[in-house]
C-alpha cells in the first residue's frame, strides 16, 4: 500500500467480531473504508456495524483465506487465530498486521516471555513446566498459566501450597513468581510499517477480584514523571523487538519495591485502551487503522483525565440483555457509554463500557463509581 494507493476504495478485514472489532469497524468506516468481519456468531457486535461478515471460525482456513483474497489489508481484534494459512498468504505477498509471525509468538505466554527477556526486558521469573516437580520450584504461593488461549483471567491460577498441584492447569503450561503488586499498569502502542513508534499515557487497571477481570481504567495513571518515563521505554522496547505493525497493549506490574516488569502484551486494541476513543486526540482504534493501512500515525494527546469502567453481565443472570439505571446514569456529565450489541449476558461477560471525563481524575473517578453503581446489566433468565 504506498502513497499512490486509492484510499477511497480501501477494504479492510477484521478477525474477530466482538467489541474491539465493532469499534475499529467504526472507525474504518468513518475513514470511508469497506469492511468485513470475520466471526461465527451471527450478528456479532462487529457485523452490526459493517459492510460484510464472513461467518466463519478463527480455526476455519477456508474462512480465513477468503478474508485476505477479498481485502486488501487484514488485521486482528483477537489472538487465539489459526495462523498457518495467514503465514502462507503472508508470505505470498498479502498485507496483514501484525504479521501472522507476530501474532503466532504471542498466542504462546510463554515463548512471548523468553523472547522479551532474552532482549532484557524485565518480566517476572518464570519456568517452563515438564514435570509436576517444576511446579514446585519456585516454592509456594507460585502463578501457574497456560501456555496458550487465555483471556480475561481463564487459564491463570495460583497455586497456594503443595496440596493444590492435584488441582494445578494441566495443558501445557508454565509457572511464574508471585509478584507483589502496587500498580497493574498499561500502555497502547502504536508501531507502523516504518517502524515508527509512539505510545498513549501510562493507565492504571483496577482488576475485579473476584474473576481477575480489568474492572476500570485510570487514565492517566497517577505515577511520577521520571516512572512514566520508564514506563513507556520498557513498552516500546517490547515492541520494537516483536517487529509488530499495529496497536499493542503491554501489560505491565509496578512492583511493591518500585520495579517495572511486563506481564503481557497483546496484538491488538486492549480494554486498557478504550478511553482513547474519548479521551485522546486519535483513538486506539483509529491509530490500528492508520498503523495497517501505512497512513500516518496520529495524535496519542491526552485532551482529559478519564475513568473507563467495564459493564459485566450481573452475576445470577443470563440471556437477552437487559440494562437497568441508564436514564440516571446518563444525567452524569461528561459521561459516555457504549454497549457492544451482544445479544446474550452471562455473568461477567464484558457487555459494554463507560468512559467518564473531568478536569479532575479523582472526580472523574467517582463519577464513574456512581455510574457503576447505578448501571446494571441483567438478563432476562435468573441462573
Ligand atoms: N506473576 C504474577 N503475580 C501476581 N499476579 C499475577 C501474575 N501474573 C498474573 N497475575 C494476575 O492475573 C491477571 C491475569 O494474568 P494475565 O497473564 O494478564 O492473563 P490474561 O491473559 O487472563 O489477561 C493479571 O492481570 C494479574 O492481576
Ligand atoms: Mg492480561
Amino acid at each position: 500500500m504506498d502513497k499512490n494507493f486509492n484510499y477511497s476504495s480501501l477494504k479492510l478485514g477484521i478477525i474477530g467480531g466482538g467489541q474491539l472489532g465493532k469499534i475499529m469497524s467504526q472507525k474504518a468506516k468513518k475513514m470511508g473504508f469497506h469492511v468485513t468481519i470475520l466471526d461465527p456468531t451471527f450478528n456479532c457486535p462487529a457485523a452490526q456495524v459493517s459492510d460484510k461478515h464472513i461467518m466463519g471460525g478463527f480455526h476455519d482456513v477456508e474462512k480465513l483465506e477468503q478474508l485476505v483474497q477479498e481485502t486488501d489489508v487484514t488485521t486482528f481484534e483477537l489472538e487465539h487465530v489459526e495462523t498457518s494459512i495467514l503465514k502462507k498468504l503472508y508470505d505470498h505477498g498479502h498485507v496483514i498486521h501484525p504479521s501472522p509471525y507476530v501474532i503466532e509468538l504471542i498466542q504462546n505466554k510463554y515463548e512471548q516471555k523468553k523472547l522479551l527477556d532474552k532482549e532484557g526486558i524485565p518480566v517476572p521469573k518464570y519456568k517452563n513446566v515438564l514435570s509436576e516437580q517444576d511446579l514446585a520450584s519456585f516454592g509456594f504461593p507460585v502463578i501457574q498459566k497456560t501456555k496458550r488461549d487465555g483471556y480475561d483471567g481463564k487459564g491463570v491460577m495460583m497455586l497456594k501450597s503443595e496440596a493444590d498441584i492435584p488441582h494445578a492447569i494441566q495443558s501445557d503450561s508454565f509457572i511464574e513468581e508471585l509478584i507483589e503488586i502496587d500498580k497493574e499498569l498499561a500502555v497502547i502502542v502504536a508501531r507502523n510499517m516504518e517502524g515508527e513508534v509512539t505510545s498513549y499515557p501510562v493507565v492504571e487497571m483496577l482488576f475485579d477480584d473476584r474473576v481477575n477481570i480489568c474492572d476500570s481504567v485510570m487514565a492517566p495513571a497517577k505515577i511520577s514523571k521520571a516512572l512514566e518515563a520508564k514506563v513507556i521505554e520498557i513498552s516500546e522496547k517490547s515492541i520494537q523487538v516483536l517487529e509488530g505493525v499495529g496497536i499493542f497493549g503491554v501489560e505491565l506490574f509496578l512492583t511493591q519495591s518500585g520495579e517495572v516488569l511486563v506481564n503481557e502484551i497483546a496484538p491488538r486494541p486492549h480494554n486498557s485502551g478504550h478511553y482513547t476513543v474519548e479521551a485522546c486526540a486519535t483513538s486506539q482504534f483509529e491509530q490500528i487503522i492508520r498503523a495497517v493501512t501505512n497512513l500516518p500515525l496520529g495524535s496519542t494527546k491526552l485532551l482529559s483525565p478519564s475513568v473507563m469502567i467495564n459493564l459485566l453481565g450481573e452475576e445470577g443472570y443470563e440471556g437477552e440483555p437487559f440494562i437497568e439505571g441508564i436514564h440516571d446514569a446518563l444525567e452524569i456529565p461528561e459521561l459516555s457509554f457504549h454497549f457492544y450489541g451482544k445479544t446474550f449476558t452471562k455473568p461477567f461477560r464484558k457487555m459494554g463500557h463507560i468512559t467518564v471525563l473531568d478536569d479532575d481524575i479523582d472526580e472523574a473517578l467517582a463519577k464513574a463509581n456512581k455510574a457503576k453503581k447505578i448501571l446494571k446489566v441483567k438478563g432476562s433468565k435468573k441462573i
